[in-house]
Parts: C-alpha cells; sequence; structure tokens
C-alpha cells in the first residue's frame, strides 16, 4: 500500500524477510486503540468530518473482534489495519486516518502501551509471590536451618529470615519495574516520522485519552528513542537473576544429600529411564530462561547502539525480543510462588544438620566478648574449640576440662568462663541472643514480617490506582468512540 514511488513489488522472499506481521499479533489491539484515540483527535479538532471519524472509528471497532489475515501481502500490522479501514470505510474517509502520524510514533506508541501493561501484570505478579514468602515465613519463625557462605555452613539461622531476604530482593524488583513505569508511560503519538507535522494536532489529548501520564515531548527523542525497552529489558534482567538464584538454592536443598525441601510433584520431571527420579526440571528452566532474558538484553543493547538518530528499520528487531521477556517472566513470577506454596519443607533435618556442625562457634566467641576480652582473642579461643571437637569427633559441648583448658592457652582467660559460656550456648539461645536489626534473631523475624505485610499492602493499592487510571481512561475513549459511530 505504501509502494508509491516504487517500481516494484516485493518478491516474496523479501516480504517474508522485511515483514513483522508475526510479532505484531501482540500489539494489534493496541494499534486499533491508538488509532482510534488518533482519529477522535482529529475530529475534535476539525481535521476530519464527523462523518469521517464515525466511518473509521466503526471499521476499527469491528477490527477488534476479526482475526487479521497475516498473508495479505501487508508488511506490518500498521499497514494491515490502515489497508482494513480505507477497505471499510472508504478512501474518501479511511484514507484520512493516517494523517498526522507516521508508522514511525505509531509502532512506538504500540510498544509503550504493551510494555506498560506487562509492568503492570508484571508488578502484581511479583506482590503475589512476595506476599507467598511473607506468608510461608510465618509458619517457619522457628525453623531452624544452616546458613551458608561459599556453600560451607556460617551460622545458625532461621527458614522465614531466608524467605523474607528473598522476599526483600523481589521487593526491589518490584519497585525498581514501579518507577520503570512512570518513564514508559508518555505518549510519542503525533510526532510524526521525526519531526512533527504542520497539521494543528493535540497530542496532549491522545495522551490523555490513553491514559499516558504525559507525551514524550521532542519529536525526534519521541520516535528514535528505545531507551525506555533497554531499561525494561534490563529491570527484568535483573529480576530474572534473583529467581534464578531461588531456583538454584533450592534446586540445591532439594537434592537427598540435603533433603531440606521437596518440591511438589507438579514442579518436577521423572527420568526416561531410571524410575526414582524427581528431577527439578521447572527450576532449571528457570535458571536457563534468565540467559534468555540476559540474552534479549544484550540484541536490544546491540541494535540501538550504532543507530543514527532517526527511526531505522533494524528498531522492529527488538520487538520479539520484548515479547519474550515479559512472557518468560510473568510466567516464571508465577512458577516461583506456586513452588514456594506447595514445597515441603523438612524441618527435623534442617535442624539436625544444624545441629550436628559447629555453627556456634561465632556466637561463643561472642559471649566472650561480652566478659571484656577482645574479639581477636575470643575467635582465635573459639577456634581452637572447633579444631579440637572436630579432631576428637564430638561436639563442643562435649569437650573436656582439659581441651576447654588447652582453647585459653597463652591467652589470661579464666577456662571456668569458657566451660560456662559452651554449657548455655546452643542453637536455640544464640538464635534467641541475635539482637541486631534484621538479624536470625527470632525477635527480629516477627517484626520484619509485620514491616512487610504493612508493605506489600501499600503497594498493593499504588498498583490498582495505576492499573484503574489506565482502564479508565480507555473505558472512557470506549465512550467516545461508541458516541460517535
Ligand atoms: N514494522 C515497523 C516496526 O516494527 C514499523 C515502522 C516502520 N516504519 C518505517 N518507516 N519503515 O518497527
Amino acid at each position: 500500500m505504501y509502494r508509491s514511488r516504487l517500481g516494484t513489488d516485493l518478491s516474496n522472499i523479501t516480504l517474508d524477510y522485511v515483514s513483522s506481521i508475526n510479532d505484531d499479533s501482540e500489539i494489534a489491539l493496541y494499534d486499533i486503540i491508538g488509532s482510534q484515540a488518533h482519529t477522535i483527535m482529529l475530529f475534535q479538532n476539525k481535521i476530519i468530518t464527523k462523518n469521517d471519524a464515525k466511518k473509521i472509528l466503526s471499521s476499527l471497532e469491528n477490527m477488534k473482534n476479526e482475526k487479521f489475515d497475516t498473508s495479505s501481502g501487508a508488511e506490518d500490522i500498521h499497514e494491515l489495519i490502515e489497508s482494513l479501514v480505507i477497505k471499510k470505510a472508504g478512501m474518501a474517509s479511511g484514507g484520512k486516518m493516517h494523517t498526522a502520524r507516521s508508522r514511525n510514533d505509531q509502532v512506538v506508541l504500540d510498544i509503550r502501551m504493551k510494555i506498560r501493561d506487562d509492568i503492570n501484570i508484571m508488578c502484581n505478579c511479583l506482590l503475589d509471590t512476595i506476599e507467598s514468602l511473607v506468608s510461608v515465613s510465618q509458619n517457619h519463625q522457628k525453623t531452624i536451618m544452616p546458613f551458608y557462605t561459599h556453600l560451607q555452613q556460617a551460622q545458625a539461622g532461621l527458614f522465614s529470615h531466608y524467605l523474607l531476604a528473598q522476599a526483600d530482593i523481589l521487593s526491589r524488583d518490584f519497585q525498581r519495574l514501579f518507577e520503570t513505569f512512570k518513564r514508559i508511560n508518555q505518549s510519542p503519538l503525533g510526532a510524526g516520522p521525526i519531526g512533527g507535522t504542520s497539521i494543528t494536532i493535540d497530542r496532549h489529548s491522545t495522551a490523555k485519552m490513553l491514559g499516558f501520564d504525559g507525551v514524550v515531548e521532542n519529536s525526534i527523542d519521541a520516535t528514535s528513542t528505545r531507551d525506555f525497552v533497554a531499561e525494561y529489558v534490563a529491570m527484568v534482567s535483573i529480576l530474572m537473576t534473583n529467581l534464578s538464584r531461588i531456583s538454584e538454592d533450592f534446586i540445591i536443598w532439594s537434592t537427598s544429600e540435603f533433603s531440606f525441601i521437596e518440591l511438589s510433584d507438579e514442579f518436577t520431571s521423572p527420568s526416561s529411564v531410571m524410575p526414582q527420579k524427581k528431577n527439578p526440571d521447572i527450576l532449571e528452566l528457570t535458571r536457563g530462561k534468565t540467559a534468555e532474558i540476559i540474552g534479549n538484553l544484550t540484541a536490544i543493547l546491540s541494535t540501538i547502539k550504532g543507530l543514527a538518530s532517526g527511526y531505522g528499520r533494524d528498531l522492529q528487531q527488538i520487538k520479539s525480543s520484548i515479547w519474550s521477556t515479559s512472557k518468560i517472566s510473568i510466567s516464571a513470577l508465577l512458577i516461583i510462588k506456586s513452588i514456594v506454596l506447595t514445597m515441603k519443607v523438612n524441618t527435623k533435618q534442617m535442624k539436625k544438620v544444624t545441629e550436628s556442625s559447629n555453627l556456634i562457634a561465632l556466637d561463643i566467641a561472642e559471649k566472650l566478648v561480652q566478659e571484656g576480652i577482645p574479639f581477636r582473642v575470643t575467635h582465635k579461643i573459639s577456634g581452637v574449640l572447633v579444631q579440637l571437637a572436630h579432631n576428637s569427633k564430638k561436639p563442643i559441648s562435649k569437650l573436656t576440662v582439659l581441651e576447654i583448658k588447652k582453647s585459653v592457652e597463652g591467652t589470661s582467660v579464666d577456662p571456668k568462663i569458657v566451660s560456662e559460656i559452651i554449657s548455655t550456648t546452643s542453637v536455640v539461645s544464640s538464635l534467641k541472643d541475635r539482637k541486631s536489626f534484621g538479624s536470625s534473631g527470632y525477635d527480629e523475624q516477627k517484626r520484619m514480617i509485620s514491616d512487610r505485610t504493612q508493605k506489600i499492602s501499600i503497594w498493593r493499592s499504588n498498583m490498582s490506582e495505576r492499573d484503574n487510571k489506565i482502564k479508565s481512561s480507555i473505558d472512557e475513549l470506549q465512550k467516545l468512540v461508541d458516541e460517535i459511530i
């Protein structure tokens, strides 16, 4: 339809090469709604007549329920929709729809509308996942487990503390995406091909009709820029790396060697040969798909980096990277949430492993510090205790008076104090004594759970305010369409 100055049509191979029609199914509805807002604005500003608007709007309205014939020869959804409008409304009216806009502002409008919806879905899914972590942590405020650094046992802790850490990590993903939305939700419509138009359009009115918070003012910026896409996919890449790390923890903890958790059957796969196997394929795929999203980010940045200002067709290629990023991450969030809610936690095993190791070593050293002994000295005493216990294959609590005496050699510390501290220190006492802000202490769990619960409810109301604002703008636009047709 656009090839007015070009002599020949595209061959089938070239058309297939150049066409984005298959990727465009994701933005077809946004293109229709955007075109409706544009048409109403043209009518309200006396650029087209009511009769023209009526014909265009009703063809667009009918298209909402139609399945597009993607083999029509159109290069993209914008060309296809416009050609169908012209076919239905006639050239005299339909031919006016594309007045004062270009596919360059049109495509970026559609992408912004799609990403803002995806962000809102993702933010709501994030809140569901965060809420599930906090709610499961409520049941595990007394579930003792070992914490690891370098994947070596480090300190005794509580499972609730681990779950709350993941909730906090995902809360930052929520906040990042919530902020990114503000930069996405700006309308580029009416920027034209690059430099604007001589026709007296009202860009603010289309922005308002479509639920945008403002316009991308500079028409060069509005049509050329895809930094908002890179920002969105970067935020999702970070989110996915966080889900990937949770997946890795769960994969390790579900091995028979650890046996800390058992994944529900629906999130595991059997082996084709070994009947006993229960493989954590779903979590492994979260790790694998994270790589795919990082790849999407790389593809997007590589596309943008060498591009001269103004629209270049290279930009068409980044759309599929956006769609796959949204699809994967929304599914990953739904899946992780269900895994958390359905997994069995083997509290006995977690406790057994914690108590069978010398994880109270740091607690003993800290108790000696409270007797006025420098930490570097108490660290050494406790280290010797661990060494002696390890060599004689028994817990620190079973060390003899002689062995304890050995631990204080070369210091002025009274071994009786050390004995007394050993006999009163256990994993449970250690967690009672853990008082620092944000620690594994019992009291801290309670405080953090109530604080996070409050935060979730504030974020939920922010989200419903945001969702409602867009929904009511689109409802208002629909009313205007209905009035005219
Ligand atoms: N199909 C194109 C895309 O997805 C739409 C914009 C085409 N604009 C142009 N001037 N060729 O990016």
